[in-house]
């Protein structure tokens, strides 16, 4: 295998590999902007250029220095060749860049949003300048709503040209492009059109600077407050991979996880901003008193239990309140809630997909409780039972079962709607934000989630109201309800692939070091 040495370590290598690429897999730490692992090379910015020796075959294969610079993000890594990052000269250029790149930036950091999580910043830190030298009137740009969710900053703008490329060669939509030439040059829209594709939100992620802004998101919160925790689509049979950002059980944003197997860099905004049911006006999140007994004395009594399973809640959730049902009731009439699909499944350029199924683990529920019936025959059947058990998680409204005047209804649910208002006894559930689990998504990948957010209220995961009202049924104490623990057991069961969930790998996790004051 060839090998390249970069700062003084000898590295291994792929032929074809970006000297860049080399360095960020080995945790050498190259200042980049223009360059996104996902988008096509362009060498635009200049700071990523380092000094390269390479061996000269018509000199005995002797280390010579090239003659200049090279841009590390578009030269291929070469066998022997020895890279400096940090020499003089490329140091040199590091802090030249800097300095041009900041002569017309407004240097806003304090109101900017970016702040904390901008490259501008951290590289200004780095490998800047401790002064200014330049005397000159800095171009200012005003700022421009270019979008559903994007607000453009364009004198932050470096023009790294990533948000361009995404829109070109990610969505194919090309509604973003360079208008003007040399200082004065600037991003902007087509007029009267915006930035409104499914993956618009995406942009903001991988502007390196704080021109591109989210608009849910705008000064809401410091980002060094915010902690990050692994978690995966709650609303579509994706599974893609996100971060559910959040500070004083509050979430903020989500932000895409890096999965090339599934999501590669991405989500769709359906996703990105479709957690705000989590926090929604309309949530029930308090529990009558008793209402745990109630429902535990009822099932007791039950001579034939019919429970409904929703495709929004996860393999462990599911799996328990299985095992509680036909503990009481080994003949319960078990099937899986509605799904609901939009559309047809829509692929991008790249191949990153819009699911048309909205519900994140129909597979899970149907691995978990195995030979179930589907949402129709399940409503047929269920009129034969005398006690109805359903769970609903949905993030609005649902298509909700007819449910007899003379059955009791057991709801365990997280938003009003027709059956809360019907139910005979209201559990509130936790949403996957409040709780750890599992999802199966589109191709039967299981990917487990872990808890973000307390419960709200009285709200607990449908797993925790199933082993307690298991622990009321049996005279005995409950215990705390812990995903891996309810995997083991499942796997106990005879249920396959649940020991083989394997948990993210790595954690952004962000905390502060200052307290808040009120002022
Ligand atoms: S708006 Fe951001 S991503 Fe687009 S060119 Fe400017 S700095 Fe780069
Ligand atoms: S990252 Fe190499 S030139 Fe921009």
């Amino acid at each position: 295998m060839p090998t390249i040495t970069i700062d003084g370590k000898e590295l291994r290598f792929e032929q074809g590999q970006l000297i860049l690429e080399v360095a960020l897999e080995n945790g050498i730490a190259i200042p980049h902007y223009c360059y996104h692992p996902s988008l096509s090379v362009v060498a635009s910015c200049r700071i990523c250029l380092a000094e390269v020796w390479a061996p000269n075959p018509k000199n005995d294969n002797k280390l010579e220095p090239l003659p200049k610079l090279l841009p590390t993000c578009q030269e291929p890594a070469g066998d022997g060749q020895v890279v400096y990052t940090s020499s003089p000269k490329a140091t040199a250029n590091q802090k030249s860049v800097m300095e041009m790149l900041l002569n017309h930036h407004p240097i806003d950091c304090a109101i900017c949003d970016q702040a904390g999580e901008c490259t501008l910043q951290d590289y200004a830190y780095e490998h800047g300048r401790g002064d200014r030298r330049c005397d000159i009137e800095k171009i200012t740009q005003s700022k421009k709503d270019i979008g559903n969710h994007v607000m453009l900053y364009g004198d932050r703008c470096i023009m790294c040209t990533r948000c361009v490329r995404f829109t070109d060669e990610i969505t194919g939509t090309s509604e973003l492009y360079i208008d003007g030439r040399d200082a004065a040059e600037s991003i902007n829209v087509f007029p009267g059109q915006g930035i409104n594709n499914e993956l618009s939100g995406n942009v903001i992620d991988i502007c390196p600077v704080g021109a591109l802004l989210d608009k849910d998101f705008m000064f809401a919160q410091r980002v060094w407050l915010l902690k990050s925790v692994p978690s995966i689509d709650p609303l579509t049979s994706s599974g893609d991979n996100i971060n559910i950002e959040h500070n004083n059980n509050q979430i903020y944003r989500v932000k895409p996880r890096t999965n090339l197997e599934v999501n590669q860099y991405w989500i769709t905004d359906e996703v990105r901003y479709g957690w705000k049911f989590v926090h929604d006006e309309f949530r029930i999140t308090e529990a009558i008193e008793d209402a745990q007994t109630l429902a535990a004395n009822t099932l007791q009594q039950a001579s034939r239990i019919a429970l409904l399973v929703s495709p929004m809640i996860s393999c462990e959730d599911a799996w328990l309140l299985g095992h509680l049902v036909r503990s009481i009731d080994s003949n319960a009439i078990i099937g899986l809630g509605p799904i609901s699909t939009v559309g047809e499944d829509k692929t991008f350029k790249t191949g990153f997909t819009l699911r048309a199924e909205k519900a994140p683990n129909a597979r899970g529920v149907r691995r978990a409780l195995g030979d179930i019936l589907d949402y129709d025959a399940w409503k047929t059947q269920a009129s034969s039972a005398d006690t109805i058990v359903i769970t609903g998680n949905y993030p609005d409204a649902w298509e909700t079962p007819q449910v007899g005047d003379d059955q009791t209804l057991i709801l365990i649910d997280t938003i009003q709607n027709p059956l809360s208002e019907r139910a005979d006894i209201f559990l509130p559930a936790a949403t996957w934000a409040e709780k750890s689990g599992t999802f199966e998504n589109y191709n039967n990948t299981l990917q487990p989630f872990e808890q973000a957010i307390h419960p709200i209220g009285d709200a607990k995961a449908e797993g925790q109201i199933a082993m307690d009202l298991q622990a009321l049924i049996d005279d005995c104490l409950s215990t705390t309800f812990n995903a891996a623990t309810v995997r083991r057991r499942m796997a106990d069961a005879g249920i396959a692939g649940m020991l083989e969930v394997e948990l993210p790998k790595s954690t952004k996790s962000v905390t502060t070091d200052m307290p808040l004051t009120e002022v």
